[in-house]
């Protein structure tokens, strides 16, 4: 299953991470939800393969731990997103389809 690109639609904003939205439902450590919005990434989806990690130039990503999460034990925080000039590499890259990426949507909190 991929990140659901009308997240914004579908899901509330429920906390902050890092200076980033994140948008719920949130039930730790099982379910942790989407974390960003101009680059978003589902977190229970993230299997920490780390390309997105390795491929985005201009470093949007790092890892967070995130223990007992079913998937995976970290995941790719878009900590920087305010950073992407859309190249869409991680989008490219991403074997679980775990991240979106639109321009149009704002990084603000
Ligand atoms: Fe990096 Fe992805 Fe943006 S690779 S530049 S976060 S589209
Ligand atoms: Fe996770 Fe996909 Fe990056 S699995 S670590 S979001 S390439
Ligand atoms: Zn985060």
């Amino acid at each position: 299953m991929a990140i659901d690109p009308q997240f914004e639609e579908n899901r509330e904003v429920v906390d902050e991470h890092e200076g980033h939205r994140v948008w719920g439902p949130v039930d730790e450590p099982e379910t942790l939800g989407i974390h960003g919005t101009h680059v978003a990434v589902d977190f229970d989806i993230c299997l920490a393969d780390g390309a997105c990690l390795e491929d985005c130039p201009v470093d949007v990503f790092e890892w967070v731990d995130t223990p007992g999460h079913p998937e995976s034990e970290r995941k790719a925080d878009p900590a920087n997103e305010a950073n992407c000039i859309d190249c869409m590499l991680c989008v490219d890259v991403c074997p679980v389809d775990a991240i979106d990426v639109d321009g149009s949507r704002e990084t603000r909190i």
